[in-house]
């Protein structure tokens, strides 16, 4: 079970800048209405993470086409998407490779991922596989999505030129009914699966988009979604106050932000295998609340090796950060340190370098304390599948409610949507509903350029 500790937000420790017990209590009525919130849209079935982690349909569905793609003389899965739907399946990827004894390269598929459109890097990994045995699957829920259309488009014609039937190497992830790339599945036979109506690109983590590449990696998907759902009905059971991590976290990220103009907040793992957690919870936590000229700014750091890097601006800079630590328990292996004759490191002789490393967090956490900055801990057992479930579940739960307390729809993402808009139109796609941004583009793209 997850830990959380927040023991160095409060103003016992961390003195004037810190949270009273007091404040942090005075605050229930909010977050009772933030969960009765939440529950209205899930009952109304407008959100969809709570339930997809318990749908065995989908379950079935993605253990059924993997295993029609294991049957198959394919040696590559090759992934296309964008945002939420790659970075949920890069986070487990990642994590995957912290599993003892379960590396990737003993697997009959191997899984590749392109989440962007720089052209040399997809050319690099296209050179480096056997196209006729790869298939290319396409994640997105709009099935629109411009990066993901443009890589189809490029994929289909090397297809349509090395293969006989480019429909067997092709594969969809998307929304079930609206979109191009579904309309084209539908009308050329290619294999798809679903992704739940109500569930958005960056809680999709829960669903086909994210579980079938992980399933093909060789990750547990049930063992994940019962970390998920366990996890899930911990937290409902519980009063808000009642030991309630979620809800606790939410509302001190909350408070810091709100009432103490504390405008960043700091995702700080101490593991490798988080590095790509870090960057998944960047995007829910940035794409979900900033909108409304609100919302703190997610900067996520990796321990110990940021410590060289921006820890000293965290220590001494500004007074407008709250960190939040993630580490493990057990880091699965380990090295006792030697330091042999060298008298000077007699401190390291026999301590593990997981000591190091957690003494390390320590040592920054005390020294965060004294400065008056403060901070939270959340513990994970180990790397496995059930913890990296009760950790998606935690952060999607606990966005979930700070969009709430932040009182905006933590669910859509206008900005973005704008911005794609913006795209089109420099692309020469017509969109009368932007016809008033058109003329202020023109009026841009007519100033001239500063080159020096
Ligand atoms: O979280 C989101 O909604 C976005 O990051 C989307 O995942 C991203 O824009 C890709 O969209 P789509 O899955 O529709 O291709």
């Amino acid at each position: 079970m997850l830990e959380f500790n927040f023991k160095n937000v409060l103003s016992s420790v961390t003195g004037e800048n810190g949270l009273e017990e007091s404040e942090i209590r005075s605050f229930e009525g909010e977050l009772v209405s933030a969960r009765r919130n939440l529950n209205e849209l899930r009952r109304g079935r407008e959100i969809g993470f709570y339930d997809e982690i318990s749908d065995i349909g989908m379950v079935d569905a993605v253990k059924k086409a993997a295993e029609k793609l294991f049957s198959k003389d394919i040696a590559t899965l090759y992934v296309f998407g964008m945002g939420g739907s790659s970075l949920g399946a890069l986070f487990l990827k990642e994590a995957l490779t912290g599993f003892y004894n379960r590396p990737q390269k003993n697997r009959k598929v191997n899984v590749i991922f392109s989440e962007n459109i720089d052209p040399a890097y997809i050319k690099n990994s296209l050179d480096a596989i056997d196209v006729k045995k790869t298939v290319f699957c396409f994640v997105s829920k709009s099935a629109d999505t411009i990066e993901v259309v443009s890589q189809f488009f490029i994929i289909k014609e090397i297809l349509d030129k090395t293969v006989k039937n480019p429909k067997d190497n092709l594969m969809f992830i998307t929304d079930k009914e609206s979109g191009f790339l579904r309309r084209y599945a539908a009308y050329n036979g290619i294999e798809t699966l679903d992704i739940a109506k109500n569930v958005g690109g960056r809680y999709s983590i829960v669903t086909a988009g994210t579980l079938f590449p992980a399933y093909v990696m060789g990750f547990d998907i049930e063992k994940y979604l019962h970390g998920a759902l366990s996890y899930r009905d911990n937290i409902l059971n519980k009063g808000v106050f009642e030991n309630n991590p979620v809800y606790t976290m939410a509302e001190v990220i909350y408070l810091f932000y709100a009432k103490r103009k504390r405008n960043i907040f700091v995702p700080f793992v101490y593991s490798d295998y988080l590095r790509e957690f870090s960057r998944w919870f960047r995007q829910l936590f940035a794409e979900s609340l900033g909108k409304d000229l609100i919302s703190p700014t997610p900067v996520p750091a990796v321990g110990a090796t940021d410590q060289h890097s921006q820890l000293q601006l965290y220590m001494q800079g500004p007074q407008d950060k709250l960190i939040g630590f993630f580490c493990l328990k057990d880091f699965g292996s380990d090295f006792s340190i030697n330091s042999g004759e060298f008298k000077e490191f007699d401190y390291l002789n026999g301590k593990k370098l997981s000591d190091i490393l957690m003494n390390e967090l320590k040592g920054v956490e005390l020294a965060l304390a004294i400065n008056k900055r403060p901070s939270f801990r959340v513990t994970l057992d180990k790397i496995d599948e059930f913890s990296i479930g009760e950790l998606s579940f935690m952060c999607m739960e606990a966005v979930a409610v700070l969009g709430m307390l932040l009182k905006i729809n933590p669910f859509d993402q206008p900005g973005v949507e704008k911005g794609k808009k913006f795209a089109y139109l420099l692309m020469g796609r017509n969109d009368d509903s932007l016809s008033k941004e058109s003329e202020e583009l023109k009026r841009l793209s007519e100033i001239p350029d500063l080159p020096y």
